[in-house]
């Protein structure tokens, strides 16, 4: 059961955003890793069914979710990627406003407003207008209006963009208090995001999905794998050719080098613990170099 996705297939014009994508979501944590144009929003805005599918569908315990429809809507919460229009509101009239919208009952609604803006830590500045607000402080209102209504499922399109490494670690904590009883999807392009929050992830590539696992795990399916060594211009040339490079830092004549893949016979290399990083790089074929 959980969440499901079967054969999704998007097209605009002759567009193929997603080409056939199935998955199941159960409770816990997904980070959405994937290439600009990979996918993710659209899977995204269709999974918040504010857009359609081509083909195939999504069910929510077993049911179409555009057919539960304002059921399944009461269920979610949604932040999409540009998330940057609000009216001259103020932060309290603006979750106010959503509140409304997602039919939460008027006696309930003041003392929820004040339970996200303390959440989100934006209780001191929610008479303030948000179109006033710092980059971080919008995406914390936007996250605010997202559980609101204390959603079953959340659906966050890259929600740490543009914040800086404090705000970055407060939203951790934000999902990290949610609990585990929801499902959480989180979109990203920042490997150490879905290490800091997720626990599982998905891979998407091309309107496809690539992987799909335990964080954990897959990072275990690379050890052994990676290597650290420190090489001349010349052997890094050779090795570039035949491993992935994950990272590279220019050390004078020298350049030391994180790889992986099998060990170099042409250098001293160091086996050293892997990341999700370097597991990123490896399965998705990336070349950074
Ligand atoms: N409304 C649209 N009309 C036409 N093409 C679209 C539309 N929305 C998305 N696309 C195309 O679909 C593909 C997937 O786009 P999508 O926005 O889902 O990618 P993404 O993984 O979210 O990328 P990013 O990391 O840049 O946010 C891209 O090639 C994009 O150009
Ligand atoms: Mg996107």
């Amino acid at each position: 059961m959980g969440l499901q996705a079967e054969h999704l297939c998007k097209s605009y014009g002759k567009k193929e955003a997603l080409k056939g994508v199935s998955f199941t979501l159960h409770k816990g944590t997904y980070g959405l890793l994937g290439e600009n144009g990979a996918g993710k929003s659209t899977l995204m805005r269709m999974m918040a069914t504010v857009d359609f599918p081509t083909k195939g569908e999504i069910l929510y315990e077993g049911k179409d979710i555009f057919r539960l429809d304002e059921e399944y809507r009461s269920l979610i919460g949604y932040m999409p990627q540009n998330y940057n229009v609000y009216p001259g509101f103020t932060a309290r009239d603006f979750l106010e406003y959503m509140g409304v919208l997602k039919g939460i009952p008027k006696e309930k609604l003041k003392s929820r407003i004040d339970e996200v803006l303390e959440f989100v830590n934006l209780a001191d500045v929610s008479g303030k207008k948000v179109k006033t607000f710092s980059g971080g402080m919008k995406r914390r209102i936007g996250i605010a209006q997202a559980i609101i209504n204390d959603p079953e499922i959340l659906i966050l399109d890259e929600p740490t963009a543009g914040l800086d490494p404090s705000e970055r670690i407060r939203f951790s904590n934000i999902i990290s208090n949610m609990g585990k009883d929801k499902i959480v999807l989180l979109s990203t392009h920042i490997v150490s995001d879905i290490e800091a929050i997720a626990s599982e992830l998905v891979v998407m590539r091309k309107g496809e999905i690539l992987k799909t696992g335990d964080v954990d795990a897959l990072v275990q399916a690379v050890k052994g794998e990676v290597w650290e060594t420190v090489v001349n211009q010349e052997t890094y040339q050779q090795l570039r050719k035949e491993r992935s490079i994950i990272h590279l830092k220019q050390m004078g004549k020298e350049v030391q080098v994180r790889f992986v893949g099998e060990n170099y016979i042409g250098a001293d290399c160091q086996q050293v613990e892997p990341t999700l990083e370097d597991y990123y790089i490896f399965t998705s074929g990336i070349n950074i170099d």
